[in-house]
């Protein structure tokens, strides 16, 4: 039985609906230029941001303080109630939190995870070393037609210039009788931490955490591709004792890292915190669109 990996492409790195394209364009309007082109600029996702899991890894280690914490692999993954022997994608797998949630699962039937950055890769080859890695874009996968029961496509959507398309190819690589979950925040998911650094007016306010497409945005256009949606909502807050992980957070983004003084722009942030009161409060909403 061919595996689910196009056999030319293991390494194939080379390369709507008008209120939702009216409400993306405004978006871009209202985000910083420069963070809007850097989110989705090629170059920038595999050279600067994804080139180690470094930064992930920083925006991961927020959610320790999280209260109820989510274990967000493991609540996503539960939605697809998965037998253990179907073929699953991790589309944009990143450093493999969620195949190293299936490996725990001991799930036995053929996984893959794919992503633009090869350092990516190598973090994920350290959380999942039994799980198919491949370098590939979202855009043009690396993959068979309708080879996967299970495609995920876990807060990467954001990062695609077309996501229309993107989600087609999640459609074309997923079995007529298969699921795509796509994972992507709501709109007043980290408001607080938005509010603290648009009050300091170092960058725009949209800039360092408006994601380019959000969950209602990502609903809508799931619905214009697949013939059912469920949407699962998951929100919890961050209790943050002091400045050092709101300092690394911030530090670790695409928009901060453009900054001249990156490293100083987190540390103003972070100083900023009001701690008088307790743990500084951020609520988190994710969501999970299940598609079929
Ligand atoms: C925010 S991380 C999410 C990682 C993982 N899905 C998770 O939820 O933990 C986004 C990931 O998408 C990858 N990515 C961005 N654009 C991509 C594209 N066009 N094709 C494939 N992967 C892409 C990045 O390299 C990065 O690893």
């Amino acid at each position: 039985m061919p595996g689910p990996l196009r056999e030319m492409s293991e390494d194939a790195t080379s390369s709507g609906a008008r209120p939702l394209a009216t409400r993306r364009a405004l978006r871009l309007v209202l985000m910083n230029g420069d963070a809007a082109r850097l989110r989705a600029d090629r170059a920038c996702l595999q050279q600067v941001q994804y080139r180690t899991d470094a930064n992930l890894a920083a925006r991961q280690s927020i959610y320790a303080h999280q209260h109820p914490q989510i274990n967000l692999p493991a609540a996503v993954l539960d939605l697809a109630a998965l037998r253990g022997d179907e073929t699953v994608a991790d589309v944009g797998c990143g450093n493999g939190a969620y195949l190293a949630e299936l490996s725990r699962r001991h799930h036995a039937g053929p996984v893959v995870g794919i992503d633009l950055s090869t350092g990516m890769l190598g973090a994920a080859r350290r959380r999942a070393p039994s799980a198919a890695l491949a370098a590939g874009d979202a855009a043009a996968l690396p993959v068979r037609d309708h080879a996967a029961s299970l495609t995920l496509a876990a807060h990467m959507l954001y990062h695609l210039p077309d996501a229309r398309a993107a989600v087609r190819e999640l459609r074309r690589v997923t079995r007529p009788d298969g699921q795509v979950l796509v994972v992507l925040n709501g709109d007043d998911h980290l408001r607080e931490l938005r509010a603290l650094i648009a009050g300091l007016q170092i960058i725009s306010r949209e800039g360092p955490l408006g994601d380019q497409l959000r969950l209602d945005d990502g609903q809508e256009l799931l619905a214009s591709e697949f013939t059912c949606v469920i949407r699962h909502d998951f929100t919890s807050e961050l209790r943050i004792p002091g400045p050092e992980p709101i300092e690394n957070y911030v530090r670790s983004l695409i928009s901060i890292q453009d900054q001249p003084d990156s490293a100083a722009v987190a540390a103003a942030v972070a100083s900023h915190l009001p701690t008088d009161e307790g743990p500084f409060r951020i609520r988190t909403h994710t969501g999970c669109l299940v598609c079929s």
